[in-house]
């Protein structure tokens, strides 16, 4: 992911900067001590696990300026009791839904996969002391902000 980005942002030269980090361990990462207005993160926040998820986003609101803004794009957990319902949808979406909550959480668990419930991730992000809603939600993928107050 980071040859791909240094290769479709080399036009903007030094107004790049890519650091490699491990979110699960945030405060290890070496940011350069710049202020950050925003931060976005698309698909990746799943791998973690529910507390390294609360601990990232603590640490992004931490980072980010008053009035800053954390943009997240991610999987959402489906409990056990909805999943006949959201399936249902999903299904309209990709064929290939699987059938029992049992079949889902095997294919999440043979990928890697840890979405939380998105009342959850709103959770972490308020708790973290920003104001929290989910934009736009389409399946199992929501469009999840976090703004900090002025
Ligand atoms: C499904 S890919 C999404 C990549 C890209 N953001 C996209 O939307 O195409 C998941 C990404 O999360 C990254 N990732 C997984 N665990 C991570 C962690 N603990 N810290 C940082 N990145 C992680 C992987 O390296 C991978 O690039």
């Amino acid at each position: 992911m980071l040859d791909l980005a240094r290769e479709r942002l080399s036009r903007f030269g030094s107004r790049v900067l890519l650091v490699a980090g491990d979110l699960s361990e945030p405060n290890a990462i070496a940011l350069p001590s710049f202020s950050f207005r925003a931060a976005f993160s698309v698909q990746t926040i799943h791998h973690l696990s529910d507390a390294e998820k609360a601990a990232a986003f603590a640490w992004l609101a931490a980072l980010i300026e008053p009035g800053g803004l954390i943009v997240i794009i991610d999987r959402v957990k489906v409990e056990e009791q909805l999943f006949r319902d959201w399936a249902a949808i999903w299904r309209k979406l990709d064929p290939r839904t699987p059938e029992t909550y049992a079949e889902h959480v095997g294919e999440l668990t043979e990928a890697g996969d840890r979405p939380a419930l998105l009342q959850d991730q709103l959770a972490w992000l308020e708790l973290a002391g920003l104001h929290a809603s989910c934009l736009h939600l389409y399946g199992n993928r929501a469009l999840i902000v976090g703004r900090k107050s002025d």
